[in-house]
């Protein structure tokens, strides 16, 4: 039978994650796509550093290298920052390949061009991984809105903040200390600013904005704060009060506009984001027919944001399947 050839852009945390879990998962996989799934290539920078590699994998520093491999079908995108990860997704879905990324800062300053190009050249692009970690809130969105309208979405979206502060709360964890912890456990992003200083979960914020409201508001004019000021006895006081300090990002829409903030709010033990500690994540979705949902899951480490990719995987061979099994029929 023949495999289906995947190449790996980026081999961190998360990358590092992907390529593990498609050798532990390798059956299942087969058995949801029908077909065995093989590392055809991976793209890294430093390719010295990685020794443990198996033999058969082309590694290489040149994007051309899987650019010009016409076997690859699928490329995922682990790679940090803007660029180049824009540059060669655009490339990769030019050359017709499908793409799956867990890019968020790229995806929410580039994710609608991103679409679009995969829409104009017929192939698929999945994110779910982008956003909250292992929680499967992209597909559960597009789902909810084939018939609901969501008005608001309120999230705590960065894993890194949340173990922070519950670290400090629970267990009088200094920040600094915290910090390092969740870059141990493999939360945090190499530079942690972003984590902290709130940028992370306002890229998330904003994917979920194009994707719900097809828009996102001005950056300019959305309100982010992040947890670097947060003391620990600012954590002991809301507590003191059966309120804790969580650090929220909220998007909903007023009379039309779109209004969003990221920021740290103290809750009550009525909202639905107080319980959420660790490094889970949580997204909470007010819509018209449903009402109100809350999903929550890890939000950060490899194993949750590798499901998330290959969740994607599986989701694109399963509509092949079953669109190759409606032609046949
Ligand atoms: N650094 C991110 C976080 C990783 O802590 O949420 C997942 O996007």
């Amino acid at each position: 039978m023949k495999p289906i050839h995947v190449a790996l852009l980026g081999l961190g945390t998360v990358g590092e994650g992907v390529y593990q879990t498609i050798q532990t998962h390798q059956d299942r996989l087969q058995q949801v796509t029908g077909r065995p799934v093989h590392i055809s290539a991976i793209l890294i920078e430093h390719p010295d550093k990685y020794t443990h590699l198996d033999k058969e994998i082309t590694i290489t520093t040149d994007i051309q290298t899987i650019l010009q491999n016409p076997d690859i079908d699928v490329v995922f995108e682990a790679i940090v920052g803007i660029e180049p990860a824009f540059s060669y997704l655009k490339q990769c879905i030019i050359a017709g390949k499908s793409i799956i990324t867990a890019n968020k800062e790229m995806f929410a300053r580039h994710g609608f061009e991103l679409k679009q190009l995969a829409q104009k050249h017929d192939t698929t692009l999945g994110y779910d991984a982008t956003t909250a970690g292992g929680i499967p809130i992209i597909q559960t969105i597009q789902q909810l809105l084939q018939v609901n309208q969501i008005h608001k979405i309120q999230g705590i979206l960065n894993g890194t903040s949340n173990y922070i502060l519950t670290e400090m709360r629970e267990q009088h964890t200094s920040f600094e200390i915290a910090l390092e912890q969740a870059q141990t456990l493999g939360y945090a992003e190499a530079d942690p600013t972003n984590d902290i200083e709130g940028y992370d979960a306002l890229y998330k914020l904003m994917i979920l904005s194009e994707l719900t409201f097809g828009e996102q508001p001005d950056w300019a004019d959305i309100k982010r704060i992040g947890i670097s000021d947060i003391s620990a006895a600012d954590l002991a006081n809301s507590q003191t009060a059966e309120e804790k300090i969580k650090h929220i990002a909220t998007i909903q829409q007023i009379e039309g506009k779109l209004h969003a903030a990221v920021e740290p709010i103290s809750v009550t033990t009525t909202h639905p984001l107080y319980a959420i500690e660790g490094v889970d994540n949580a997204v909470y979705i007010e819509t018209d027919l449903i009402g109100n949902l809350t999903l929550t899951g890890p939000g950060a480490g490899a194993l949750p944001t590798a499901s998330a990719m290959l969740e994607d995987f599986c989701t694109l061979f399963s509509k092949k399947i079953s669109t190759i099994n409606k032609v046949l029929a």
